[in-house]
């Protein structure tokens, strides 16, 4: 299997880390995750801004331009014999010993990685939706950066699966927020919540493409932050992410959701959406 490592493509068992990268040691670095389907990826210019941008919020020096990081996805893709699926790819701000808290003088390179997994859309779930629980959003205070530190994010998924749900829907006091590696987003009367973006949550890419296709269809899209009491009272309610897309949520704790009819907003977004990727 070939994956990047620094600015190239190798086999991956010629990959080593040093153990006091701080990638490793302290969680130091940003991630991306971008499908692609039928051999091409989906919103690439969109995550690529993203990762500069999180690299950007920590003072991380980028060792390479957005074009050669386009360049260097392509040749793995094109290395690849999958289809579909998606490719994980991390900047760690790199090997510097001995271990110390600040950050290290910038002649201390970040360390690239990435590698591809083939992965098939999931439309069973798709179509029938998963099972959340709601939990308290332990996390920090910037949650904007897209950061390899996920131990929070870890916890509250684990806190879901203890329950036999799919996903933790997050709350702070009882303001919805996101999920634990999702965004959320809620339909009343015929228009969408979700909570806006800003230092609580993800600017998710998914919520790009599904916001551009509720403006599409007319829907009214609301960004304001808007409670637990008003989430189980929803229509309808729906994660989003890469790997996700637009998924029905059937289930919050005990509350049931009714699986959405053809029509319903969700099938909407989800068929505008299912246009845009296959
Ligand atoms: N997760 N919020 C959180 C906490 C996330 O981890 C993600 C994505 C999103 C949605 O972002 P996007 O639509 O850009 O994928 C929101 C990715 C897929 C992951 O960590 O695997």
């Amino acid at each position: 299997m070939k994956v990047i490592w620094g600015n190239e493509i190798v086999d991956r068992n010629k990959v080593t880390i040093d153990f006091e990268d701080r990638g490793y040691q302290f969680g130091d670095g940003v991630y991306e995750v971008i499908s692609f389907y039928n051999r091409t990826y989906f919103c690439m210019e969109e995550h690529i801004d993203r990762f500069f941008s999180s690299a950007k919020k920590i003072e991380m020096r980028m060792p390479l331009s957005k074009s050669e990081l386009k360049e260097l996805i392509t040749d793995l893709l094109n290395e690849s014999e999958a289809t579909d699926g998606y490719i994980y790819i991390q900047m760690t701000r790199g090997n510097a010993s001995p271990r110390d808290h600040s950050y290290p003088s910038q002649d201390v390179v970040p360390l690239l990685t990435g590698s591809i997994a083939a992965a098939e859309r999931d439309t069973d779930k798709l179509k029938k939706g998963i099972k959340t629980t709601l939990e308290e959003d332990i996390r920090w205070l910037r949650c904007d950066i897209k950061m390899i530190s996920l131990l929070g994010n870890i916890m509250l998924k684990h806190e879901a699966h203890k329950k036999n749900a799919d996903e933790a829907i997050l709350h702070r006091g009882n303001i919805v927020t996101e999920c634990s590696s999702s965004n959320v987003a809620m339909v009343k009367d015929g228009a969408i919540y979700t909570h806006p973006d800003g230092n609580l949550i993800l600017p998710g890419i998914t919520k790009i493409v599904w916001k551009a296709c509720a403006e599409q269809l007319n829907i009214p899209v609301y960004e304001r932050p808007f409670t637990t009491e008003e989430l189980l009272e929803a229509d309808e309610v729906f994660c989003s992410s890469t790997t996700k897309e637009v998924m029905p949520v059937n289930q919050i704790d005990d509350k049931v959701f009714e699986l959405p009819e053809s029509g319903s907003l969700i099938r909407l977004l989800q068929s505008c959406y299912e246009k845009k990727v296959v």
